[in-house]
């Protein structure tokens, strides 16, 4: 997809604006991973933060920002242009890249960095940095703001606020720009497809990671270069377990199978969970729980609109689940004392989704000043309602067990109500043995 300059040029005059003229704002790329020691690289993924403001996709850089200076207000220390090193990794934008491609006012060598900071953080009032999150840098930032400190005889000036940037950067990434449902639309897309792919290729006997091929094809295939968490396909017993990443067993005869896999997309995530019956057809009990499940997805799904409390939603989850495990038989006994006691907790432990954007369990606030959220426009939530019977589950007839169903969807709070980002997967008990019908 083609460079938006304007889009992160967008965002990057609304985070200045938040950091106020005469303040400074200081954040680093990802480092580069590594493993066991081996001198080979690893696909290179950006700090979303980093990213967010920057789109710039190369480790060993810094970005600032500074608003209101004259010399420019977006200054990027990143690697200089190594013809040598891009031999071996590929072309590196360097400090002309850096200006002209990605729009920074000013671009220095990432090996000046450390010399050329303390001057730039001078005379700023407040230092907006991502406190506690990554210490080393941290350390540098604290041993930046000491050198200003201590030249202060000299007629230097340090802050004299040290803020978290996680305050004002976060929130902005929760409200989505229509570029970022674009790209969120389209990894919903591609995970459906996936997702398509997977259910009609399940035959009972193939091993849980052949499913898992399908995904990360279908994934490739559909222009996704990364999955945005680990694949879960757990088949019977497995499903049971909430973040189940072997994905070795055999599909079984007879089992669901729960498949929770999402693309990433320009760097940003879907996270879609279907449940299917592995051999396309469910028993009465699969049939019974999966409806059961469904139905609380799409009250939620169905309650979702701006103004909405999120608090509100997890409430309809667990009341729907609740009396949904007593419609089906699994629960029995006085309804009220089932709602002091939260009975359906031991069948829905997590809660019923999380903010999703550049990252799986995105950032913003759930509560403000001590109060649930509203929802509001623009933003995107994931639905994932579960009910999971393990083997032995007291007082739970063994027919139940090892049923384990969770539907998950990716939705985005429109002016009037929502829009599913990842309907194109589908859920219904028909359309998913239509699908499979052989
Ligand atoms: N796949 C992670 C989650 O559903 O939250
Ligand atoms: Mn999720
Ligand atoms: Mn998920």
């Amino acid at each position: 997809m083609k460079f938006r300059k304007e889009e992160y040029r967008n965002r990057r005059i609304q985070f200045m604006k938040m950091v106020g003229e005469g303040n400074i704002a200081i954040l680093n790329a990802a480092p580069e991973v590594k493993r066991n020691g081996s001198d080979n690289h690893y696909p290179y993924r950006q700090d979303s933060d980093f990213y967010y403001l920057t789109g710039f996709n190369e480790p060993q850089a810094i970005a600032i920002f500074i608003p209101g200076r004259e010399e420019g207000e977006f200054i990027l220390f990143n690697r200089e242009h190594d013809p040598e090193t891009a031999v071996w990794q590929g072309p590196m934008a360097g400090q002309s890249g850096a200006c002209e491609h990605f729009g920074a006012d000013q671009s220095f060598p990432f090996t000046v960095a450390d010399e050329k900071i303390p001057s730039l953080i001078e005379g700023c009032k407040r230092l907006y940095y991502s406190i506690g999150r990554d210490m080393s840098f941290n350390r540098l930032i604290l041993k930046w703001f000491n050198k200003v400190q201590s030249a202060q005889r000299s007629g230097g000036a340090a802050p004299s606020e040290l803020l978290n940037i996680e305050a004002i950067l976060h929130e902005m990434r929760l409200i989505k720009s229509p570029y970022e449902i674009e790209c969120m639309r389209k990894a919903g897309e591609i995970s459906a497809q996936a997702h398509i792919d997977a259910m009609k290729a399940c035959r009972p006997g193939m091993r849980e990671y052949e499913l898992e091929a399908y995904l990360q094809y279908g994934f490739t295939k559909g222009g996704s270069r990364s999955p945005a968490y680990p694949h879960i396909v757990g088949s019977g017993a497995n499903s049971c377990i909430l973040h189940y990443s072997q994905n070795d067993d055999v599909v079984e005869d007879g089992d669901v199978v729960l498949i929770d896999a999402g693309a990433e997309y320009e760097n940003y995530a879907s996270d879609i969970t279907r449940t299917f019956p592995a051999n396309g057809r469910f028993s009465p009990e699969q049939r019974a729980v999966y409806q059961a499940v469904l139905n609380t997805q799409l009250a939620v799904i169905d309650a979702i609109k701006p103004g909405v409390l999120w608090q509100k939603l997890q409430e309809i989850s667990e009341e729907f689940i609740l009396n949904e495990l007593i419609k089906i038989g699994i629960l029995s006994g006085d309804p009220q004392a089932l709602i002091t006691q939260r009975a359906w907790h031991r069948f829905y432990l997590h809660r019923f989704g999380h903010w999703l954007g550049l990252d799986v369990h995105d950032v913003g606030a759930y509560k403000v000043k001590g109060q649930w959220r509203a929802l509001e426009p623009g933003m995107v939530l994931t639905v994932e309602p579960g009910i999971y019977i393990p083997a032995h589950s007291k007082d739970v007839e063994e027919r139940w067990w090892n049923i384990g169903v969770r539907i998950e969807d990716d939705v985005l709070v429109t002016g009037s109500g929502c829009e599913v980002l990842s309907a194109k997967a589908p859920k219904t008990i028909e359309a998913i043995e239509g699908l499979m019908a052989r």
